[in-house]
């Protein structure tokens, strides 16, 4: 089988394709037959290196971890799946990767795949839908009525993220640059702002919740814009963020929480078949697995809006 695979980090073009055997999944284990693989920016974050405190340095690598295939083969002890079951799931990118013909998981990184959803729409949501959703949900209380900014609106998690937040009676304020600006138009968004116009740690409004999904806007800037009992979702984990997190927690009203994305079989399955049914899944663009190189250079240069999925085989 042909996967994708680098042996340092660097820019993409440390990444190439290889042949390599099919694996065999063990008693636990769940072979699937990839049909497509969604970007995220964890993907090359982690190939140039930003992030060797989880990724290691044991090599080679593998890249890509949300998928959706038909699985192929299963383990004597999988309960809950079946040969010919079609899927999506995603796997840990810290220690697998996605980006190949197959991949072996066990039950809990899959859920059956809906039969309204795509492959690629499938591909396109575990890690942008779970993040979002967790996102919304993390003060544990109903977001009914709430002012929520999303920073970093027009990508994955941000598409999901106005939606359910709509979709549970928020108020959201959307940012991005103009280019987005249709798409958080037709994903709910209440309000729009364009960050090359406007400073949003300025804007004359106080919030209940700020999910930040750009790296732009820092807790301290963000403190101005909060109202005196809210929340403020960080989804870029660092050493830094989590003592500044834990200091201020203490002390302050306003919350710094840090996000880590979990997922297993019945999150995937809430959220695909209830939380997202009939939200828009949009996917700007999709490329053949062989275009890896030129796929990942277009979104580190440009960005993406909603996601980036490829369609597998060659
Ligand atoms: N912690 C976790 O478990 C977890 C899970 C999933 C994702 N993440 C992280 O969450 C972040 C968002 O993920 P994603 O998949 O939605 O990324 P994405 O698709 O790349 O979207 C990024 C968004 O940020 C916007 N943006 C860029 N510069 C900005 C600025 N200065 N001010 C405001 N917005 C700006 C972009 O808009 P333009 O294109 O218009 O510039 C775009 O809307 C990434 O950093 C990702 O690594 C973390």
């Amino acid at each position: 089988m042909k996967k994708i695979i680098y042996e340092q980090y660097g820019s993409v073009d440390v990444l190439h394709s290889v042949y390599m055997n099919k694996p065999i999944p063990n008693t636990n284990q769940i072979l699937v037959k990839v049909k497509a693989v969604s970007i995220n920016p964890i993907d090359w974050k982690i190939v140039m290196g930003e992030v060797k405190l989880m990724s290691g340095r044991k090599f080679p690598k593998s890249i890509g971890c949300d998928f959706s295939g038909t699985i192929e083969s299963i383990g004597q002890n999988i309960q809950n799946f079946t040969v010919g079951d079609d899927v999506f799931g995603v796997i840990n990118p810290f220690k697998e990767g996605a980006l190949a013909e197959y991949v072996i998981v066990n039950e809990k990184q899959l859920a059956k795949k809906p039969d309204y959803l795509s492959f690629a729409q499938a591909a396109a949501l575990p890690t942008v839908g779970l993040t979002a959703l967790q996102a919304l949900n993390t003060s544990g209380k109903s977001i009914k009525g709430k002012e929520i900014l999303i920073n970093g609106a027009s990508g994955g998690v941000g598409m999901l993220a106005i939606q359910i937040a709509k979709s549970q009676g928020a108020i959201v304020t959307a940012v991005s640059s103009v280019k987005g600006h249709h798409l958080l138009k037709k994903w709910g968004s209440d309000f729009i702002i364009d960050y090359n116009k406007e400073d949003v740690a300025k804007i004359n409004k106080q919030f209940d919740v700020i999910i930040e999904l750009s790296a732009k806007l820092s807790f301290r800037q963000a403190k101005k814009i909060m109202k005196p009992e809210s929340n403020y979702i960080s989804v870029t984990p660092s050493l830094w963020n989590f003592v500044h997190s834990f200091s201020n927690n203490i002390i302050s009203k306003k919350k710094y929480k840090i996000l880590l994305m979990q997922s297993d079989t019945n999150s995937l399955n809430e959220l695909a078949n209830n939380i997202l049914k009939g939200a828009d899944i949009y996917i700007s663009k999709t490329y053949p697995m062989s275009d890896f190189k030129e796929a990942y250079n277009s979104i580190i240069k440009h960005g993406a809006l909603g996601k980036v999925v490829f369609s597998i085989p060659f």
